[in-house]
């Protein structure tokens, strides 16, 4: 097995399996922001995967949400985000994830999502396909927006700012329902294996998405940015799909921006 994913495997299995303890025990909530929320389930996950991935690769830099990631001069980064779904977390809703991706000079070659409740865990490497449970997973092959169902998010900071509730609105007219499922790599993961057509978002870091991206590309997704540029690590705004409903996605997203402009702000 290529040896970057197999220490991802392992780091994300470690620290599922210590969300799973925290999940069974009162929640301690901290606030990063008004409603930007950060449990002792964050900061135990981070520090159990930094320390794998330093004890492996003392060399490649790290981004990690919670502050535990160390910059370097490799061209590879890995990107953790320890508990995608927080707010899910805090609420005791079992929908949340370990996000682990890899990249080598800006490009994602190596992706592990584990959700620890449903046991789902979803690898890609770059060039090798995308698999839930060692099993190859595909994008859906439906190809109209009318008949596909759709996932979004919406970030814990500056919210009143984010154009998204009129993309949300409109898209729910258009399609079978827009999903909010409250963990973006999770999101990406299931338009990965076909259950959702289309994921956008505004707002999101590069630990949300670094190994998302490329399960949907190894599914067979496309991943750009609403107007159609690259979707590249970084960038704060998403839209992956199963290829088949991407330009219908990206020509409706174009008409709500043009409304959404004149619209008067939310207070
Ligand atoms: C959040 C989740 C959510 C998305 C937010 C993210 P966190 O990550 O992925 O689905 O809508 O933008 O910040 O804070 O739970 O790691
Ligand atoms: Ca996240
Ligand atoms: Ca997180």
């Amino acid at each position: 097995m290529n040896p970057f994913l197999e220490v991802a495997i392992e780091a994300a299995r470690e620290a599922g399996a210590i969300l799973l303890q925290e999940f069974d025990r009162p929640v301690k909530i901290s606030y990063k922001g008004e409603v930007d929320i950060v449990t002792q389930a964050d900061k135990r996950s981070e520090q159990a995967i930094v320390t794998r991935l330093r004890t492996h690769f003392p060399k490649h830099a790290i981004v990690a949400e919670e502050g535990g990631g160390s910059e370097s001069e490799s061209p590879f980064r890995w990107h953790v985000d320890p508990l995608d779904g927080t707010t899910n977390f805090a609420h005791g809703y079992p929908c949340f994830a370990v996000s682990i991706g890899l990249e080598e000079s800006g490009e994602p070659i190596v992706g592990v999502v584990y959700n620890p409740v449903s046991r789902e865990l979803f690898t890609a490497v770059k060039g090798e396909g995308a698999y839930l449970n060692q099993k190859k997973i595909r994008v859906s092959p439906i190809d109209k927006l009318a008949t596909s169902l759709l996932v979004t998010g919406f970030p814990s900071v500056k919210r009143s700012q984010n154009p998204n509730i009129h993309y949300y609105w409109d898209f729910t007219l258009r399609s079978h329902g827009v999903r909010r499922d409250g963990s973006a790599a999770m999101d990406l993961a299931s338009v990965a294996c076909g259950r959702f057509e289309g994921f956008w978002e505004f707002g999101l870091h590069s630990w949300d998405t670094a190994a998302g991206v490329l399960l949907v590309r190894e599914a067979g997704g496309t991943v750009t940015q609403f107007d159609g540029r690259p979707y590249r690590l970084g960038d704060r705004e998403l839209l992956a799909s199963n290829g088949h409903v991407h330009a219908e996605m990206q020509s409706v997203a174009a008409s709500i921006a043009e409304r959404a402009a004149t619209a008067a702000p939310l207070s």
